[in-house]
């Protein structure tokens, strides 16, 4: 008997996520952190849930301010280097879940801030994953999260990948999270007082190719879709090419700067 094809894609996006050195990657996911954190106001002493947490930038940030974490992540080799980074930091009293987005392990109104930074957007069923999250927050808690528009780079990125490595049918663009308008709407009366922001993430490169190849070696849907056109030459070169293109409109001074988008909000 064939799998369901939604646990098929989170058990591949498993293994996407274990492919490369995400690590490398966050070293440039952790000022937005900061930023969140911040934007999230959250202080000592909440309870703070990090959903998609990676190798923990969220999670630990929100622990030096003196927050109560659990970290949740799909990927069990990201949190052992979410555990490993907490320990550096000096903080071993996070509690780290090997965990889905859209089912999350925690009772109703468990939580005082519910976080996700570039981690709930890639749960298959959106409407699924926000429910989830809403439901573990409790009444008058907040909910915030990082996301990549849809005419920045990542976001750019990701309608690329899509285009030459068609997702499976039914799986909607993680980039829908980065509108302002779709949010709204997902969210609707569950919420009050939502707000959005932006901020701008800045990659060091020298070129173009030198990104391309770091996001080709470090990361995993990157890595995913050269490996999918390994035995189509022509799609492969066409589809760095066009990666490399895009890369040159957000290149200046040697700093690669695109925007992303953060959302807070209150549960009604
Ligand atoms: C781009 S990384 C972001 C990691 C981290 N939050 C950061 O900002 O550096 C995306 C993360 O989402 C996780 N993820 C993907 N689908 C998920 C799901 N359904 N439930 C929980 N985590 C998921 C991946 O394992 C990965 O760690």
């Amino acid at each position: 008997m064939s799998m369901d094809p939604i646990a098929e894609f989170k058990s591949r996006q498993r293994e996407t996520w274990t492919l490369g050195n995400f690590g490398e990657m966050a070293v440039f996911t952790t000022p937005v952190a900061g930023h969140l954190v911040r934007y999230a106001g959250v202080t000592g002493g909440q309870t703070v849930l990090d959903v998609g947490t990676g190798t923990g930038v969220v999670a630990i940030t929100a622990r030096i301010k003196g927050a109560r974490v659990t970290g949740l992540d799909l990927t069990p080799a990201l949190l052992a280097q979410a555990k490993e980074s907490a320990t550096i930091a000096g903080y071993d009293d996070i509690v780290w879940h090997e965990g889905d987005a859209e089912a999350l392990p925690f009772p109703d109104a468990s939580f005082d801030v519910v976080l996700s930074q570039f981690g709930h957007m890639f749960a298959p069923r959106h409407d699924v994953a926000v429910s989830e999250m809403l439901r573990v927050l409790k009444p008058g808690g907040m909910i915030a999260f990082a996301t990549w528009p849809g005419e920045q780079l990542i976001g750019r990125m990701f309608d690329l990948n899509a285009k030459y490595v068609p997702p499976p049918p039914g799986i909607v663009s993680p980039v829908h999270w980065g509108d302002v308008a779709i949010v709204r709407q997902r969210m609707g009366d569950s919420v009050k007082r939502m707000h959005a922001e932006r901020g701008i993430m800045a990659i060091p490169a020298l070129s173009p190719r030198h990104l391309r190849l770091f996001l080709e070696a470090k990361t995993g849907p990157f890595i995913r879709t050269a490996q999918a056109l390994q035995n189509d030459p022509a799609s492969l070169e066409a589809w760095r090419n066009e990666m490399e293109e895009l890369m040159h409109e957000y290149l200046h001074d040697n700093v690669v700067r695109h925007e992303y988008l953060l959302i807070r909000a209150i549960k009604a």
